[in-house]
């Protein structure tokens, strides 16, 4: 297993071209949030368009725009229940507070269906492959899932320790073909072939909506055409290393994700 240090990511981080337009940062589909939920979705928008997204569209219930449009004007839309044309993205994420009833599981049925490209599956997706395991045979190659430890078990059973998650990680990320994150204090990154522990980010993370972030930071390296393992080692380490700037105006204990967010800026300045 290897330590994910500054190095390993400088060489993983590509520049942006002093000539870029947005067409070359790609465009990235999340579906988040529902009603009472709203904030996953508006979280993983802001991180996603924070990291070098070139356009970030959210998929969310009609009745919830207004909140949207007020926190993130920079986010585009689509409305759950419309018909879709999913061809132009060029990468997708699901799962931060969508639920798992009946239409959120035809949501992810959905997307299983049409995408074929690596895809984030975080939160409530994993929770709904959770309870339909035949699905998980079904997902795109090289998607990345990103439980944190009561998603992990309940996607692959009950675990007694932290090590036997990880070999189970392993093997799992091997025999499905994905790449999987296991959330937490120093989180565990495999694709079954190599292993990784990342070395940043503190206990100020230990708040709901910090997952949302890490999610819609992993989207946006995809969306810009990141490998997926490397999407996920660079996302975990720099939503990690944000949280680290975030302690020197904050305390583990008054930091809010959205600090975190704003400080993705100073987090990008130190990797490059
Ligand atoms: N040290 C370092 N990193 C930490 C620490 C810590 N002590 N605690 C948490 N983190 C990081 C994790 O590594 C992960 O990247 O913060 C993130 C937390 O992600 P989640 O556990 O998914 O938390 P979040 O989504 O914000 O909130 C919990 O998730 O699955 C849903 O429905 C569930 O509402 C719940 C929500
Ligand atoms: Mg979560």
């Amino acid at each position: 297993m290897t330590k994910l240090d500054i190095n390993s990511i400088q060489k993983i981080f590509q520049k942006r071209a002093p000539n870029s337009h947005k067409g070359n940062h790609g465009h990235a589909l999340i579906i988040a949030g529902s009603k009472s939920k709203i904030g996953a979705a508006i979280i993983c928008a802001k991180a996603c368009l924070r990291s070098g997204a070139g356009l970030v569209t959210l998929n969310i219930p009609k009745k919830e725009r207004i909140a949207l449009f007020s926190s993130v004007p920079e986010a585009m839309t689509e409305f759950r229940g419309e018909k879709k044309n999913w061809t132009s993205f060029n990468s997708f994420a699901i799962g931060p507070g969508i639920g798992t009833n009946k239409s959120a599981t035809n949501l992810l049925r959905l997307l299983i269906t049409n995408v074929k490209i690596p895809t984030v599956f975080d939160a409530d997706a994993l929770n709904i492959l959770a309870k339909n395991q035949h699905e998980l045979l079904n997902l795109p190659q090289k998607s990345i899932l990103t439980p944190h430890v009561k998603e992990f078990d309940r996607l692959f059973g009950k675990h007694d320790s932290e090590s036997e998650r990880r070999i189970t990680a392993s093997t799992k990320a091997k025999e499905l073909h994905l790449i999987i994150i296991l959330k937490g204090h120093k989180s565990f990154i495999t694709d079954g072939e190599k292993s990784f522990e990342n070395t940043t980010g503190n206990s100020g993370l230990a708040k709901g909506g910090s997952g949302d972030a890490l999610t819609g930071i992993i989207t946006a390296f995809l969306a810009q055409g990141y490998e997926p393992l490397n999407a996920a080692l660079l996302g975990v380490y720099i939503h990690g290393l944000a949280a680290d700037i975030t302690l020197e105006t904050q305390s583990p204990e008054s930091m809010l994700i959205t600090d975190v967010i704003d400080n993705l800026g100073r987090a990008f300045k130190k990797i490059q």
